[in-house]
């Protein structure tokens, strides 16, 4: 069977909610980032809308360029909150289509739509409909790439932005990449591209003249990757992020527990076994579960969900405390805790809502921008703080 895989990614996805919901904002060259400070401003541009590119501002650029380049642009703080609100709402969309969803970052992510054809009509009607769904419920544009192999999705999606939709046909792969700019190689960086430039190779095309071994090398061992790029080789799978719906740990005491201090370090304990799980994972959850029973089997289950994505075990821990606080009954012996974490949303969206306030002060900015251009190309961020910490009980009963 054919595999088609769709490559989504929103068109100047935080620009393009801010004048969505700003009319007065809409086609005026609009910049989310710093604050520029009549060009004296630090900081930088987080992105900006197409009228804004006109000017050659984009992503990433000193805010005070920015401001020298479009003086005239509306200049607007980012609100974390708000987007990864946006990015959630556009997932679930990907989710209607199909469980195969990767995502890449806030705004983009690959769908293996293979198995949806049968359901929803051809690949490039399930593409046009994700397109046509954003639209319609989100008032939002997305550019769409479709293609049998992951990284060429990725990259025929930005050919014709904003609003494109590029189809790459398997029998017109090497057509494709022929006259393909080397610049477009997805997660090669400025320094390879030049590189590849100096030694006069422009297109995938030129690149695909090299036998393997000349690559091999010339260029180490990204020589057989860029091999495999020029000729169209990629069997790389989507890998969804989807599929565990919660992470819980509960303890059962050998001896039923009447100790509060005893029955603190224990939820304290499965909150930390629960969000390293958690970081393992790369899942972060809005809804926090207890699970309280009682000497005699007597079982209550309480759960709180918070604004935030969550994997941080301070941050479990304090709303599994008090809902422990507020439904214990006290002088009753507890036989076993339990604390869940579920609600997940992607990393990057709980890194964004850590910015949920209306105005965002320049330092907040440029960690946001950070984590955003960590985020970039990668699945998830390994947090190292979590990674050495032994389990702290060996006689959990796991999910
Ligand atoms: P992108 O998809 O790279 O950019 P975009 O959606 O704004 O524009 P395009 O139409 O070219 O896709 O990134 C998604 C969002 O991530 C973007 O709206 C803002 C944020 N972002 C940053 O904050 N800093 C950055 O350097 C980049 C590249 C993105
Ligand atoms: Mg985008």
């Amino acid at each position: 069977m054919q595999r088609w895989i769709l490559h989504v990614d929103m068109d100047a996805f935080f620009a393009a909610i801010e004048q969505r919901n700003h009319p007065e904002y809409k086609n005026k060259p609009l910049i989310v980032g710093a604050d520029p400070k009549k060009g004296k401003g630090r900081g930088v541009v987080s992105t900006c809308s197409y009228e804004a590119r006109k000017f050659g501002v984009h992503s990433a650029m000193s805010i005070s360029e920015a401001y020298k380049r479009c003086p005239q642009g509306i200049y607007v703080p980012p609100n974390g909150g708000l987007y990864s609100k946006v990015s959630h709402d556009i997932f679930e969309i990907f989710y209607e289509f199909t469980d195969l969803v990767e995502p890449l970052s806030i705004d983009e992510a690959f769908l293996d739509v293979t198995g949806s054809i049968k359901l929803f009509g051809s690949a490039l009607e399930i593409a046009r409909s994700i397109k046509k769904r954003i639209k319609e419920s989100l008032q939002l544009t997305a550019s769409v790439g479709m293609a049998s192999k992951k990284y060429l999705s990725k990259i025929a999606s930005d050919l014709e932005k904003p609003d494109g939709l590029v189809v790459v046909e398997p029998d017109k792969i090497q057509e494709f990449l022929d006259s393909l700019d080397i610049s477009r190689m997805w997660g090669a960086g400025k320094k390879t591209i030049e590189k590849l430039q100096k030694a006069g190779i422009n297109t995938f095309g030129d690149l695909a003249k090299f036998p393997e071994q000349t690559l091999k090398l010339k260029y180490g061992k990204m020589g057989s990757h860029f091999y495999r790029l020029a000729h169209g080789i990629d069997d790389r799978e989507v890998i969804p992020e989807h599929g565990v719906k919660s992470v819980s740990n509960e303890r059962t005491f050998s001896e039923d527990v009447l100790d509060l201090d005893k029955i603190n370090q224990t939820l304290f304990a499965l909150s930390e076994k629960v969000a390293f799980r958690l970081r393992k994972k790369s899942l972060n959850g809005k809804t926090i579960h207890l699970k309280l029973r009682y000497k005699g089997f007597d079982t209550i289950t309480r759960n709180k969900t918070i604004e935030n994505f969550t994997s941080n075990t301070e941050e479990i821990f304090q709303i599994i405390n008090k809902l422990f606080n507020n439904n214990y009954q006290s002088g009753r012996k507890v036989r076993l805790l339990g604390v869940g974490v579920s609600g997940f949303g992607s990393e990057i969206a709980r890194q964004l809502s850590l910015f949920d306030k209306s105005t965002v002060q320049n330092e907040e900015l440029d960690k946001l921008e950070d984590l955003v251009k960590k985020k970039f190309g990668k699945k998830s961020i390994q947090r190292a703080e979590g990674i050495k910490r032994k389990d702290v009980f060996n006689d959990f009963e796991s999910d």
